[in-house]
């Protein structure tokens, strides 16, 4: 099940939790509300039959997926990808992922600057909006296994902030300036 709060400012391990003292949770609605990252939940067990999956698949206009594994044994240089996943970025296109099994932090920027931190775990599934600078790490467990989805070819290229300049940022503060409509998901 996903869990959200706001970051602390420690600079230690990015695979902890880093919640604040005293912790503070951040609801989906309100994550929805601040940032536009939209949350589906599926049933990793009855994905492939349930209709769910599919559904959110044909109303978005999702025609490309893949399945990726990140660990310690199936990425070389673990320690140094780890690091550029970390690296503050954005994307012109959303950032669409299904977490199969295994768990890990998606960190999305608030308007005021401060990191959400999102905790995924199987059956969730998240949709970081185009534009909003983000990361993410693998957590203390060091091991993901998830879907990428995307509307078309897919373009995975990240641009490192500053990117301001990007139309999708341009976009997206606009977006984010005149509130995400209510009730999206
Ligand atoms: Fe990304």
């Amino acid at each position: 099940m996903v869990n959200a709060w706001y970051m602390d400012t420690e600079q230690n391990d990015q695979r902890l939790e880093h919640h604040r003292n005293p912790p503070q949770f951040v609801s989906l609605k309100q994550l929805y509300e601040k940032t536009g990252v939209e949350y589906f939940s599926i049933n990793v067990d009855t994905y492939l039959t349930d209709g769910v999956l599919d559904k959110i698949k044909k109303d978005r206009g999702y025609t490309y997926e893949d399945d990726i594994t990140c660990s310690k044994e199936c990425l070389p240089n673990y320690e140094e990808k780890l690091k550029s996943f970390f690296e503050e970025h954005l994307h012109t296109d959303e950032e669409i992922r299904l977490v199969l099994d295994g768990s890990g932090y998606f960190d999305v920027r608030d308007g005021d600057e401060q990191w959400i931190r999102i905790q995924v775990t199987a059956g969730d599934m998240i949709v970081i909006p185009s534009g909003i600078y983000h990361r993410f790490t693998l957590d203390t467990n060091n091991f993901i296994r998830a879907k990428r989805f995307f509307i078309g070819e897919p373009v995975w290229l990240p641009y490192n902030r500053p990117a301001d300049e990007v139309p999708a940022r341009q976009d997206y503060l606009r977006r984010l300036k005149e509130g995400f409509p209510v009730a999206a998901n």
